[in-house]
């Protein structure tokens, strides 16, 4: 690639950063309306999905410092996304997400927002050398792709069940503004994927698709339990017949895999993903059994 290509590719982040932050704060909280008209009716189908999208979004506050630890020199444009757009941005779905949970009588969701997993501080440290640091970065480009995919496909479906069962203030206030700001999140970690991958050697992109296909997980699934909400919540979904969970991993992944597996035609999805949310779908079936 040319060096004028990624310049131009730069300047089109560095705008398209400015320009959600512009558009998109933070939801007003004024302009939330969280009435319900069947909370049980509610509770009983996305309870389980709440929950987890809560946790996800509030956890962000633990992604920033997990980020300041994986990049301790991150380009500019890297920065101002996930400490003033993304980072406020997602902080307040959850507080909204995990209102709407208690106002329809489940408990609050139980997050963690301070542990830096040991792993990740190693891999940070090792981020000092700035090759590393490049792996690094691609991972975290490719784990806000799969993150920020997953979600606008869960708030699409989310979107759909709480419609049908005529809960229009919490469609239109809460899940249709948060649905809104979820494509630039997308379009941010696509643009940078593309551009960082073009950019390193061929050990670095060796290195990884080694690293993602030992550390992938779903967004919030550090540990067993958790694995089982993500399961919950496909299951929530109408995401978890085997079918079905087979066309949401490859949705996910589709850039990855054009990406990581350009050279590797048959693979359609990549294999740690799809088996990531299958594995994620028997857990949950396994614990409510
Ligand atoms: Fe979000
Ligand atoms: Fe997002």
């Amino acid at each position: 690639m040319s060096s004028s290509a990624v310049d131009v590719t730069e300047h089109r982040l560095l705008e398209h950063v400015a320009r959600l932050g512009d558009e998109h704060p933070p939801i007003d909280l004024a302009s939330v309306d969280f009435t319900v008209r069947r909370p049980e009716a509610v509770r009983e189908r996305f309870g389980t999905v709440l929950d987890y999208m809560a946790r996800a979004e509030l956890e962000v506050e633990r992604n920033v410092l997990e980020l300041a630890t994986l990049l301790p020199d991150p380009p500019e444009v890297d920065r101002v996304f996930y400490t003033d757009v993304w980072g406020p941005q997602e902080a307040r779905h959850g507080l909204i997400l995990d209102e709407l949970q208690v106002r329809i009588g489940r408990p609050p969701a139980t997050t963690d927002l301070t542990t830096v997993s040991t792993r990740l501080r190693v891999l940070g440290a090792l981020a000092h050398l700035e090759p590393i640091q490049d792996v690094v970065r691609m991972l975290y480009y490719l784990t806000g792709m799969s993150t920020e995919r997953s979600a606008l496909l869960a708030y699409h479906r989310l979107h759909d069940g709480l419609s049908e069962l005529g809960e229009a203030a919490v469609t239109d206030t809460i899940i249709t503004p948060i649905r809104r700001q979820e494509p630039g999140h997308y379009a941010f970690y696509q643009l940078s994927a593309r551009r960082h991958w073009a950019a390193l050697a061929r050990w670095q992109r060796w290195l990884v698709r080694r690293l993602r296909a030992l550390s992938f997980a779903p967004v919030g699934a550090g540990t067993p339990e958790q694995k089982a909400d993500v399961g919950d919540m496909m299951l929530g979904l109408g995401l978890g017949s085997p079918g079905a969970a087979a066309a949401f991993a490859e949705q996910v992944a589709r850039v990855e895999r054009e990406l990581l597996f350009a050279r590797d035609r048959g693979v359609r999805v990549p294999p740690y993903i799809a088996a990531a949310f299958r594995d994620a779908v028997i857990a949950a079936e396994a614990r409510a059994a």
